[in-house]
C-alpha cells in the first residue's frame, strides 16, 4: 500500500521504516527541514540501534523517502499516519497543536482519487479521534478545491507500543496491534496493511532476530477509537504504577532490612504479576509514562472523577529522584564543593533521549546544593551539551575519567558498558570511593570488595550477625 507518515520522531521514522521493510511504499514527511535533510542523507538524527540498518533494507523493499513537503504524499496515498509529537502543557493537558495542524493539513491535500484512511499513531487524550475528523473536514472546506462529500476518508487510531533502544524489535514483533476504527472498511484497510506483520511473513533483518517463543500470529485487539486511544493510555500508566509499586516496596524494604531485588523476583515468579517493570531505582524518565499519566489524571477530571493511583504513581517517582540527594547527604553529609560523578544520562539505556530524565532533575539539585558535577554517557552527552547549555556539567570521555578524584558515583542509567566496568579501578580513582546504584546495577558484594560504600535502593546492608550462636547443652555444662 502507499503510506504517509507524518512526523519523523522516534515513532514516525521507526513505523515509515518497518512499514517500508514490510513492503508498503512509504513516504515520511516532516516539518523540520533540516530533520528532512538529515535522513534523505541517510544521516538519522536519533539513536536508535538498528535504524540506520533497517533504512537501508526498506529502501530496497517496499521503498521509503523523505520530505518536507506534506501535500503530493497524501494525494498519492491510501493510508496516512499522524506520529507528531503531544508533549505535555504546563497543566499537565497534552498540547495538541501539532495534531491539529497536521489534522488540518490532512483535510487540505486530498483529493477524490481514493479512499484514504487516516490513522492517529501519536498518544492522545480520549476523544481525538474525533477531533481529527473534525480537523480534516475543516481542512477540506477552507482549504481545498475539493467539496466534502467527493472526498472518501476514515479515521483509525493505532497506538504505538515500541521503546526507544528497542523500537525495531518492537515493531516488527509486537506483543499486540490495536486498531480502534469508525467503520469496516477503515479497519479492513489496516488489516491489509498489517496482514504481513500479523503473520509475520518477512524475513527477520539479520541484526534483530526473530524472538524464540514468539507469538503467531500477532493478536490484534479490533475496537472503537475512543477504546484504542484508552488502551495506550491505560497501558503507560499501569507500566508507570508497576515501577512505582516496586520502589514503594523497596522503600519499606530498607527500614525493615529486607532486599528489594529478592522481594520483587519473589512476587514477580507469580504469574498473576510477572517479573518485568518490578526493578527499584531511582524512578522512570522519557517523553511517555510522566506526559501520559498526567494526561489521563485530566480526562478523569473533566469527568469529576480523581484518579488517586495515577496521582501516587506521580509523587512515588517524584520522591524516588530525591533519593540519590538523601542518600548522598546520608554519605558525605555536606554536598557544597563536593564532587559527584554521574554515570548515565539518558533516561534509559540504548538511547539518546533525555525528555524527563532522572540524571537532568539530580543534576540541577545537586547544583543548587553547591556540588561540581562530572558525568559520562556513551551516547546521550551531545543531546545534554545542546539542550542543556545552562547545566554547569563536566563532560567525561569515560566512566572512569568521570570518577576521577570525585567524592561520590552514582549510577544513573543502566547501560550495559557499567556493567562490566572494573569496579577496583573506579574506586581506586576516586577521593571517596562512594558508590549510590541508582539502578541496582551491581552486585552489592562484589562492589564492597573492590573498595566501594556501596548503596543501593532497597537492598539489604552488610549483614552483622547480632544474635547470639546457642552454645551446646553439653559444653555449656
Ligand atoms: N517516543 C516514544 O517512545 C513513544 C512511544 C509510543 C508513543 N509515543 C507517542 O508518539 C508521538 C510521537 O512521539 P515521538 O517521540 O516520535 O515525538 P518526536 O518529538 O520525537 O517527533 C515528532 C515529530 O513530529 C514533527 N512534526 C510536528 N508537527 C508536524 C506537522 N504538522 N507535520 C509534520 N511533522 C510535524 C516534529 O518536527 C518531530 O520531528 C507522541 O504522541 C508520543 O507520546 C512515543
Amino acid at each position: 500500500m502507499r503510506v504517509t507518515v507524518i512526523g519523523t520522531g522516534y515513532v514516525g521514522t521507526v513505523t515509515g521504516v518497518c512499514l517500508a521493510y514490510l513492503g508498503h511504499k512509504v513516504t515520511c514527511v516532516d516539518t523540520d527541514e533540516a530533520k528532512v535533510r538529515r535522513l534523505q542523507n541517510h544521516d538519522i538524527p536519533i539513536y536508535e540501534p538498528g535504524l540506520a540498518e533497517l533504512l537501508v533494507l526498506a529502501e530496497q523493499e517496499g521503498g521509503i523517502d523523505f520530505t518536507a513537503h506534506l501535500a503530493p504524499a497524501v494525494r498519492e496515498s491510501d493510508v496516512i499516519f499522524i506520529a507528531v509529537g503531544t508533549p505535555p502543557l504546563p497543566t499537565g493537558e497534552a498540547n495538541l497543536t501539532y495534531l491539529e495542524a497536521a489534522a488540518r493539513s490532512v483535510g487540505a491535500a486530498m483529493d477524490s482519487s481514493r479512499f484514504r484512511v487516516i490513522v492517529n499513531k501519536s498518544t492522545v487524550p480520549v476523544g481525538c479521534g474525533n477531533l481529527v475528523e473534525t480537523l480534516v473536514r475543516e481542512g477540506i472546506r477552507e482549504q481545498s478545491p475539493w467539496k466534502e462529500r467527493e472526498i472518501g476518508f476514515g479515521i483509525a487510531s493505532n497506538p504505538e507500543f515500541l521503546r526507544e533502544g528497542s523500537a525495531i524489535a518492537d515493531s516488527l514483533f509486537p506483543d499486540r496491534i490495536v486498531l480502534g476504527g469508525q467503520d469496516e472498511r477503515t479497519l479492513n484497510h489496516l488489516h491489509d496493511l498489517y496482514a504481513p506483520l500479523v503473520s509475520q511473513q518477512f524475513p527477520a533483518p539479520p541484526f534483530c532476530p526473530r524472538p524464540a517463543k514468539f507469538r503467531m500470529p500477532v493478536p490484534v485487539v479490533t475496537t472503537t477509537l475512543t477504546s484504542a486511544e484508552m488502551i495506550k493510555y491505560a497501558a503507560n500508566a499501569f507500566l508507570a504504577m508497576k515501577i512505582g509499586f516496586a520502589n514503594e516496596i523497596a522503600n519499606i524494604c530498607e527500614k525493615v532490612d529486607a532486599d528489594a531485588p529478592e522481594v520483587m523476583t519473589g512476587i514477580g515468579l507469580d504469574s498473576r504479576i510477572g517479573t518485568a517493570f518490578l526493578n527499584a531505582g531511582i524512578g522512570w524518565g522519557g517523553s511517555c509514562f510522566g506526559k501520559d499519566v498526567q494526561s489521563l489524571m485530566h480526562i478523569a477530571g473533566d469527568y469529576g472523577y480523581q484518579a488517586r493511583l495515577l496521582e501516587a504513581s506521580l509523587a512515588v517517582n517524584r520522591l524516588q529522584r530525591q533519593l540519590v540527594i538523601q542518600k548522598l547527604q546520608e554519605k558525605l553529609y555536606i554536598l557544597k564543593g563536593r564532587t559527584i560523578a554521574l554515570l548515565g544520562l539518558a533516561f534509559k539505556p540504548n538511547t539518546d533521549d533525555l525528555r524527563d530524565a532522572p540524571s537532568l532533575q539530580i543534576i540541577e539539585r545537586l547544583l543548587q546544593m553547591g556540588a561540581r558535577i562530572r558525568a559520562y554517557d556513551p551516547i546521550a552527552m551531545d543531546v545534554c551539551r545542546e539542550h542543556n547549555s545552562h547545566l554547569k556539567i563536566c563532560y567525561c570521555d569515560s566512566a572512569l575519567h568521570a570518577a576521577e578524584n570525585a567524592d561520590a558515583l552514582v549510577l544513573v542509567t543502566e547501560w550495559p558498558e557499567f556493567a562490566k566496568l572494573d569496579l577496583e579501578e573506579v574506586s581506586n580513582c576516586m577521593a571517596q570511593p562512594i558508590l549510590v546504584d541508582g539502578r541496582n546495577l551491581f552486585d552489592p558484594q562484589i562492589a564492597r570488595a573492590a573498595g566501594f560504600d556501596y548503596t543501593g535502593i532497597g537492598r539489604t546492608e552488610p549483614r552483622v550477625n547480632t544474635r547470639r550462636t546457642p552454645v551446646p547443652v553439653a559444653l555449656a555444662r
